[in-house]
């Protein structure tokens, strides 16, 4: 396990520094992210999401306090298990209607309901047990309307995910190691026609619409942990999110959840980046960075239907940016802000505006 939390601040920091300027929305030029590169930053923050709630919850918490993730975590005052997390998930993100789903699956599912339901499914989950380098991906139609698919194997990051569904008495399979693949995550979304031919180089996405997919799979993440995790254990007196929570042995902070997640991904994947930011910050770092970050804040923070956007340039390298509100979704978010002696506002609402999530897309491909 690894703890990422100091070097997040740093790292933001530098950031501060990088990014230059960036021009106004309406200078925004017509690009393009291929079907490829979307897929592989849904995935990094669908993967990265997971990780960081399999180590830093289910695994730590069940190590240090004894607090488990078990089926039937509505009735018992208990953790829901990483599938479960990651299928609340999908589910929200589905509800947001932007037409990009995912969903996880397997060859072994101890639940019948997650096997694979077509043939690409099947051979994408056959291919990529044997090549989990990378994913096998399609191009197929679903209601008419054209769709990238893309299978990515689902691998035992940590030894409980071997443990559990090798003790599982509904499993077909008994013997997972920790980094094995159990399974694969079928992510799909449409694709516009930019080429004459039909191969996947003739179809691509736009960077907003990209932005667009991470913030919903980040915000449905940050949420499901902030309600599922956080409010209801805290309102049971289970347990409690806390600054310290490694000294602590409690949750994350639904900021730290989001944050130590972006920090792996800076790891994995150079170039795709989010910041959570606010004009109230808690943590001064977490202030507005240039004057694109305070005008896209206080403008989110006005009208919160649509991010605020722009493009930037770091170095050589052209960066889409797309600041979206973020709302008090639950009561816990009010209640601690409000609290905290270093808020500098104490008077948040349920559902009110906090701060924003600043997602960047690196827009020129190697
Ligand atoms: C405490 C037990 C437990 C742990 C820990 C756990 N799982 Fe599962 N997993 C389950 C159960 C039970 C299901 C079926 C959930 C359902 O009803 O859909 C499941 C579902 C899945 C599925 C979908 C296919 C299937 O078996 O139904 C995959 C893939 C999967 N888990 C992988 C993992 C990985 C990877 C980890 C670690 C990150 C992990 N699991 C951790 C119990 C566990
Ligand atoms: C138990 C306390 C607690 C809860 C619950 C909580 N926060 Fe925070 N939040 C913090 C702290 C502390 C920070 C500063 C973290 C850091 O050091 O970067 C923070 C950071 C933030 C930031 C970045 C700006 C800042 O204040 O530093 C935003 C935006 C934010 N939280 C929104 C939310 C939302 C939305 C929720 C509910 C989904 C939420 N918070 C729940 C304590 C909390």
């Amino acid at each position: 396990m690894r703890k990422f939390q100091a070097i997040t601040l740093t790292l933001s920091l530098n950031l501060f520094f990088i990014f230059a300027p960036p021009l106004p929305a309406n200078a925004v030029e017509r690009s393009y992210i291929s079907p490829e590169t979307t897929a592989d930053y849904i995935h990094s923050v669908i993967e990265a999401d997971r990780t960081i709630y399999s180590e830093f919850i289910v695994e730590r918490l069940n190590s240090t306090v004894n607090l488990p993730a078990g089926e039937n975590w509505q009735e018992k005052d208990i953790l829901p298990l990483p599938a479960q997390f990651l299928l609340a998930a999908s589910r929200l993100v589905q509800e947001n209607r932007l037409g990009m789903s995912y969903h996880l699956m397997s060859l072994w599912p101890v639940n019948p309901e997650n096997g694979p339901k077509s043939d690409k499914e099947k051979a994408g989950l056959t291919e990529v047990s044997q090549t989990p380098g990378k994913p096998f991906t399609w191009i197929g139609k679903s209601n008419g309307t054209t769709m990238f698919n893309a299978v990515y194997p689902d691998i035992a990051v940590t030894k409980s995910c071997a443990e559990c569904h090798n003790a599982h008495p509904k499993s077909p399979r008994n013997d997972f190691k920790k980094g094995d693949v159990m399974g694969g995550i079928h992510i799909a979304f449409p694709i516009e026609k930019t080429g004459s031919g039909s191969g996947s180089l003739d179809y691509a996405v736009s960077p907003e619409v990209v932005a667009d997919y991470v913030h919903a799979v980040l915000d449905a993440d940050r949420n499901i942990y902030a309600d599922k995790v956080v409010h209801r254990l805290q309102k049971k007196k289970v347990i409690y999110a806390t600054e310290n929570w490694w000294e602590e042995n409690s949750l994350l902070l639904p900021a730290q959840f989001l944050l130590n997640a972006s920090e792996l991904i800076r790891h994995r994947k150079p170039g795709l980046d989010f910041r959570l930011i606010s004009l109230w910050p808690i943590n001064p770092h977490n202030g507005a960075a240039n004057e694109f970050e305070s005008t896209g804040l206080k403008e989110v923070a006005e009208q919160p239907l649509r991010p605020y956007i722009g493009q930037t340039k770091v170095g050589n390298k052209n960066f889409f940016q797309a600041i979206y509100p973020d709302l008090a979704v639950t009561p816990a978010c009010v209640g601690c802000h409000n609290s905290h002696a270093k808020s500098p506002k104490h008077d948040f609402k349920l559902f009110d505006v906090i701060g924003g999530i600043v997602v960047s897309v690196p827009l020129d491909q190697d």
